[in-house]
């Protein structure tokens, strides 16, 4: 259950460990990033939309793989284009307080106001993006940004 108490640090080391153990279990990648999607979407309060996009062969696209929240119609996202093709590009993480001052935008759904992007690195390449939508304002903040670079490093592993 979501609950504002989830803000706090122990319960995002908690959330972590369970990140750890769903890696460490084993499977099919794509159902393992579908669980972290599940469990972060259901555990952190201000997260509304939880995906990943997938850096294809080409290394200049990112294609929609598992996801949590509304579906978008942006399966593909060439680099450079948007909040994710945009951190792609520079390849590092970027947080979006206000959705409505990025000017090339890919809008997901009118609700979401805030974004947050967190490169997934593998062999010292770019190979996914953690994808975070919020349907509130500045939602995020440093705590996000360690917890989801812990995530992201942790889910690496799968690649
Ligand atoms: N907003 C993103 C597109 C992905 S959707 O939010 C799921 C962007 O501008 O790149």
């Amino acid at each position: 259950m979501k609950s504002a108490a989830n803000h706090n640090h122990g319960d995002r080391a908690a959330v972590l460990s369970r990140v750890r153990r769903m890696v460490d279990r084993g499977g099919p990648r794509d159902e393992i990033l579908l669980s972290v999607c599940r469990l972060l979407s259901d555990e952190i309060e201000h997260y509304d939309w939880v995906g990943f996009y997938l850096v294809d062969a080409s290394g200049r696209r990112l294609h929609l793989g598992p996801y949590v929240g509304a579906p978008t119609r942006h399966t593909e996202i060439p680099f450079g284009q948007g909040v994710c093709g945009l951190a792609a590009e520079k390849k590092q993480a970027l947080m979006v307080p206000d959705v409505s001052r990025v000017a090339n935008y890919l809008s997901c759904s009118p609700k979401v106001r805030s974004e947050f992007v967190v490169p997934v690195f593998a062999g010292g390449k770019m190979a996914a993006e953690l994808d975070i939508d919020s349907h509130t304002l500045g939602a995020f903040g440093e705590g996000d940004k360690e917890f989801l670079e812990a995530v992201a490093g942790t889910v690496a592993e799968l690649f």
